[in-house]
């Protein structure tokens, strides 16, 4: 089983979307798939056609005795997804304290669902925090998500460290590809941090998403993009990534 956690150290990046959506095309790759919300903002099962439960998700696993398995539920898109879940706020201070007490509370959860995943997408909040340290020492691949913009490419260092901090000590750790998302090639400043990125990161670069806004209409109808619009530019781009990480899975070492 391998854990792909989406992650940025900038908000608002496309982190959730790209989760949802690579987790439908990994899907259709043949693996089976479960996508998991490990961020507050609780919106990864809104790129689903599906209505959350209000005890249903990640938050409630923070009382429970039970694996969390009891917490997924079935997409129509063949993904199976566990949600962070509706909460209130001590819910979620007693979960976090749940996560500050046991840095490695998520992998455990995790792993006691093997055999029934080859793959685990982790969507993350922004930034760093304990969700994310978390979600990065589980993670055999990561995908850092940044837009083609100096405010996003700046942060990628940090990015980095994060990375070099939680998952370089992992037995299990494969590698980390950067997806650029959002690029719009008419945009001159757009082509250069792309070529920078590519500088930088050369093949670990794992694709990048052109600013397509059949991708927000998806969001708008609560669908992944591969039903709503499957020949979109997005579409091709987001496919594009799936087959990088198809590769990079049968390899030990991409980054
Ligand atoms: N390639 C794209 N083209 C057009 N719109 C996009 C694209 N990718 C993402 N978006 C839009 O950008 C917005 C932010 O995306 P998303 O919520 O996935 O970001 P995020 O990184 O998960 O944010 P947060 O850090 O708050 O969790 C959404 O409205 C989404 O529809
Ligand atoms: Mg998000």
């Amino acid at each position: 089983m391998d854990i792909i956690s989406v992650v940025s150290a900038k908000g608002g990046v496309g982190k959730s979307t790209l989760t949802a959506n690579l987790a439908v095309a990994l899907r259709t790759r043949g693996y089976s798939v479960l996508a998991v919300d490990t961020d507050p903002q609780n919106s990864l099962h809104f790129h689903f056609s599906f209505r959350l439960k209000s005890d249903q998700g990640l938050v409630h696993a923070a009382h429970s005795d039970h694996s969390v398995q009891h917490l997924i539920s079935p997409t129509p898109a063949g993904v199976d997804l566990l949600a962070y879940g509706h909460c209130t706020e001590s819910q979620r201070a007693d979960f976090e304290h749940v996560l500050n007490r046991s840095p490695d509370w998520l992998v455990r959860s995790l792993h006691n669902l093997q055999p029934r995943y080859d793959l685990i997408l982790l969507d993350t909040p922004p930034g760093a925090s304990s969700y994310l340290a978390q979600a990065l020492s589980a993670s055999t691949l990561v995908a850092g998500v940044t837009l083609a913009d100096a405010g996003s490419y700046v942060t990628l260092p940090q990015l980095q460290s994060l990375v070099d901090t939680y998952c370089l000590p992992q037995r299990h750790f494969k590698g980390f590809g950067i997806i650029v998302n959002q690029v719009d090639q008419n945009k001159p400043l757009n082509r250069d941090v792309v070529s920078m990125v590519r500088a930088s990161f050369g093949e670990s670069v794992m694709g990048l998403i052109h600013l397509d806004q059949a991708v927000s209409e998806a969001l708008a109808y609560g669908q992944d993009l591969f039903q709503y619009a499957p020949h979109s530019e997005a579409a091709r781009d987001i496919a594009v990534c799936a087959d990088w990480i198809n590769r990079a899975l049968s390899v030990v070492k991409v980054a």
